[in-house]
């Protein structure tokens, strides 16, 4: 039987690179979106906007159907907790908007998603949650969004101990700055923003999807079921 792999956010940027990894290390893949679910890959794209707590109910339905119809089970084993957005700001000049915004995708929409799923996620399966670099060096202008992921960590821990009697290992992937659409696509377009942030990464540039892509895919590996609780940061070093 393969395993099946959920992943938010998955039509670009990190969410993509992963789902294209996880289909290559022969695993099924149902990602979410919310408009254009991009180019068509080989993989079940399936409509959520995360924060938006009242369609999880409805979403979790949806799931339900592809897990029978398609795959012939009533459950997944793996959950990747990726989809989110950068907001750049002072503490000085963050809105209460932009605040609730960070707090309803990041941390309330992932929070109750993840709560939504538990009853669909396996026993022995996994949930990886995305976190930044960023919760634990500090970056001019990322108080609100950093926090934001600085509750993902504490809740990952959590998570892995309350779900460990079924088995599931939860842990959180930590990327560095790296070349996607996120923040506007300067860590990827931009070669001042590339070149300033080169100089505190011991390994000299940012990182490409990819590289994320395979942490996350080796975290929802046979070989790293014994970690569970953890923050594995993929950031080439940074601020070391
Ligand atoms: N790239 C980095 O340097 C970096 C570093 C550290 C952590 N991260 C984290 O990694 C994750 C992925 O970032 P990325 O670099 O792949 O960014 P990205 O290229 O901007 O992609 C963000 C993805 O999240 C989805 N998304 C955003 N808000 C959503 C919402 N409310 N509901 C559903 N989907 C939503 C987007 O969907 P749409 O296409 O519909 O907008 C898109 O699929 C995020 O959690 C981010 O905080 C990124």
């Amino acid at each position: 039987m393969s395993t099946i792999a959920l992943i938010t956010g998955g039509n670009r940027g990190l969410g993509r690179a992963t789902a294209l990894a996880l289909i290559d290390a022969g695993h099924e893949v149902i990602y979410t979106h919310r408009g254009d679910p991009g180019e068509k890959i080989d993989a079940v794209p399936l409509e959520l906007t995360v924060g938006d707590i009242e369609t999880y109910d409805d979403f979790a339905d949806r799931l339900r159907g592809v897990l029978r119809d398609r795959f012939g089970r009533e459950d997944f084993d793996f959950l990747v907790n990726n989809a989110g957005v950068g907001v750049h700001a002072t503490v000085a000049e963050t809105s209460v908007e932009a605040f609730d915004q960070l707090l309803n995708v990041h941390w309330r929409g992932m929070f109750f998603l993840t709560q939504k799923l538990l009853p669909l996620i396996a026993d022995h399966g996994r949930i990886v949650n995305l976190s930044t670099g960023l919760a634990r060096f500090t970056g001019d202008g990322y108080a609100a969004y950093a926090s934001m992921k600085g509750a993902v960590e504490v809740f990952t821990r959590y998570l892995a101990k309350e779900l460990a009697p079924r088995g599931i290992t939860a842990n959180v992937v930590a990327p560095g700055p790296s070349a996607t659409d996120f923040g506007g696509g300067v860590l990827r377009d931009n070669e001042q923003v590339r070149a300033g942030l080169a100089k505190v990464i011991a390994l000299g540039r940012v990182g490409e999807p990819e590289e994320i892509a395979g942490v996350i895919t080796a975290m929802l590996g046979h070989d790293t079921r014994w970690i569970t609780g953890q923050r594995i940061e993929a950031s080439g070093g940074m601020h070391l």
